[in-house]
């Protein structure tokens, strides 16, 4: 074994991905299997999913990857989910959620459908998925979960993700209450606030021109005065999957460029 794999010391270990089929999922896939991790790719988008199996295993043929289709946006789902993860790898140490919807509604206009979607997919799915694969990973005395949240979790958003706002602050508890029931059996879990990526999550149906003005105004106001690659923030996913994160629970990493000093 080399010295980063020893650093790191993920090589060999199943990483669960969930919102694999983009964004930053996907780069966080190919940064933990180009550092030896096994990887689950899920989403509910076929198409993509395979696309990022195919580039995982490009750069890295002898890594294990499967792929699991599923909406999880139901509990049963995500229940589900870790059965067939655990099914097909026979563990699970690393679990990375990334998968998120965002719509632009203002709070006047919030109803119970956009209320309920939002929270299912962003919040419900983040603690059933982390809380099975906690207790997967507590047999084996090691884990690392990392929830994604965002600068409208911390801030609360602009006036029209004030649902997706809600649903990462609850990441947030989530998270710290998650620390501390499973620290003593070795299973860290922080989250993680991303940097500004263009998406369509980030676009969320929005008109080109409205779109365009917004892209501005991240450059002219964040404090790098440039966009972030997915690999940078894929960089602090892969030391809070790793062995070096092992002081670290409970927190909520700002992988941010800034972006939350902006106001973004
Ligand atoms: N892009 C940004 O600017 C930004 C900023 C702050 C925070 N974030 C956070 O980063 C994370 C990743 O965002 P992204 O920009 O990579 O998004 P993205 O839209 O590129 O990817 C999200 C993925 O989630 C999947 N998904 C959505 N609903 C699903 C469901 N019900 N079942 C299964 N899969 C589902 C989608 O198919 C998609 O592949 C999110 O949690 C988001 O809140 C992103």
């Amino acid at each position: 074994m080399n010295s980063v794999d020893q650093l790191l010391g993920i090589k060999g270990r199943l990483a669960m991905i969930v919102g694999a089929a983009g964004g930053y999922g996907r780069q966080c896939a190919l940064t933990l299997a180009q550092y030896g991790a096994n990887v689950a790719l899920i989403d509910r988008n076929q198409d993509e999913l395979e696309k990022t199996q195919a580039m995982v295993l490009a750069g890295n043929p002898e890594v294990i990857t499967a792929i699991f289709n599923t909406d999880i946006s139901t509990v049963d789902n995500c229940d589900q989910l870790i059965k067939d993860v655990f099914q097909k790898f026979n563990r699970i140490d690393i679990l990375v959620h990334t998968a998120a919807v965002l719509q632009n509604i203002l709070p006047d206009d919030v109803d119970e459908d956009h209320w309920n979607t939002t929270l299912n997919v962003n919040l419900r799915s983040q603690f059933f998925i982390s809380r099975g694969a906690a207790k997967v990973m507590r047999e084996g005395k090691w884990g690392r979960i990392t929830n994604f949240i965002s600068t409208a979790g911390l801030s609360g958003g602009l006036p029209g993700s004030i649902v997706y706002g809600i649903s990462k602050s609850g990441a947030i508890a989530m998270t710290k209450n998650l620390a501390r029931a499973n620290g003593r059996d070795g299973v860290l879990v922080n989250a993680l606030s991303p940097a500004t990526l263009d998406t369509p999550l980030f676009r969320r149906g929005m008109k080109d021109d409205v779109l365009a003005d917004l892209m501005k105004e991240h450059l002219r106001i964040n404090a790098y005065g440039r966009w972030t690659r997915p690999e940078e923030v894929a960089a602090a996913v892969l030391f809070l999957s790793s062995e070096m994160s092992s002081t670290v629970t409970g927190h909520v990493l700002r992988a941010d460029s800034g972006a939350e000093l902006a106001g973004f």
